[in-house]
């Protein structure tokens, strides 16, 4: 139960314990301030007190808990908790104010990090919190600092064997992560971490061409070989294996017998910047309102 509650808030269990005590605290504030409100106007116990008090109660609540949560050091989460909350009883989603927060997780040129990027910029829904990329110099490094966004260089010994980062992750507030041309496996603590919240998009048509060492010109140049008369692009739901999770949406586009691997990488990068960013709006929207 309290595992759960660690993954569906995404904190560690020194802020869960934090974020308890600051329901309880708050709610019994809530409570006395509601009592000692209605006691100055005189008013009988019955039952026009009782619905005072609960009308009473229901708006000192969201005041009382960011009250008390502001010396605990959970003030951001329950803005953001509170916002949600907010938009799920005004009804629909694209009500809300709350943001869905993503991490592009990238480590090339970053040609798909920068077309997310582009269409997400006026998004009200998403933001692009920050770029997490394991190669100093790679090309995404400067699409993001010329974009503002935050970037995160990490190295492999904390990736696999430390904490995976999820402490900055979790400052950050990142709700899904989308990969775009990383080439780490995804450690199981990540994935433990967000469950059905992490895609992939690969450059061929899964399940072929996939797996170990299947990755940039390679792909291309497997499925030329073979003969293929179409390739496409694979989104996926990321999990333990390579180029595995569960497939959410495919593209396809044609090869013909002049395509060289680089010509059909070509074609596969309209597909793939013409499909992702809808994807990830899709889906990052839908796993968020769970
Ligand atoms: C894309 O072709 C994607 O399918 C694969 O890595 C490539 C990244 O390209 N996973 P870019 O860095 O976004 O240009």
């Amino acid at each position: 139960m309290l595992k759960k509650l660690q993954q569906r808030w995404k904190v560690n269990g020194l802020n869960l314990v934090l974020i308890i005590t600051t329901f309880a605290l708050g709610g019994s504030l809530c409570g006395y301030t509601g009592r000692k409100l209605l006691m100055l106007t005189n008013l009988e116990k019955g039952f026009l007190w009782f619905i005072l008090y609960i009308l009473l109660i229901t708006l000192l609540w969201p005041l009382c808990v960011l009250l008390i949560s502001i010396p605990l050091g959970q003030f951001s989460f329950f803005k953001r908790y509170l916002i949600k909350v907010w938009g799920k009883m005004s009804g629909s989603s694209n009500n809300s104010h709350y943001k869905c927060n993503i991490a592009i997780f990238a480590s090339g040129a970053g040609s798909n990090a920068q077309q997310i990027i582009h269409q997400f910029s006026d998004s009200a829904l998403i933001n692009i919190s920050l770029i997490v990329c394991n190669k100093p110099g790679a090309g995404v490094l400067q699409i993001a600092e010329k974009a503002g966004i935050p970037s995160l260089l990490i190295e492999k010994e904390r990736f696999f064997n430390g904490d995976h980062y999820l402490p900055e992750l979790r400052k950050q507030h990142i709700d899904f992560i989308v990969l775009a041309g990383f080439l780490w496996k995804m450690p199981a603590a990540l994935i433990n971490a967000y469950p059905k919240k992490i895609l992939n998009i690969h450059p061929a048509l899964l399940p072929k061409y996939g797996g170990k060492g299947m990755y940039g010109s390679k792909v291309h140049e497997a499925v030329i070989a073979a003969g293929e008369t179409e390739s496409g692009i694979t989104i996926h739901f990321v999990d333990e294996l390579y180029d595995h999770g569960e497939i959410i949406f495919q593209a396809k586009c044609e090869v013909t017998l002049h395509d060289t691997a680089e010509t059909l990488a070509q074609k596969i990068h309209l597909l793939e910047h013409a499909n992702y960013p809808g994807v990830i709006a899709s889906v990052a929207e839908k796993q968020n309102r769970s």
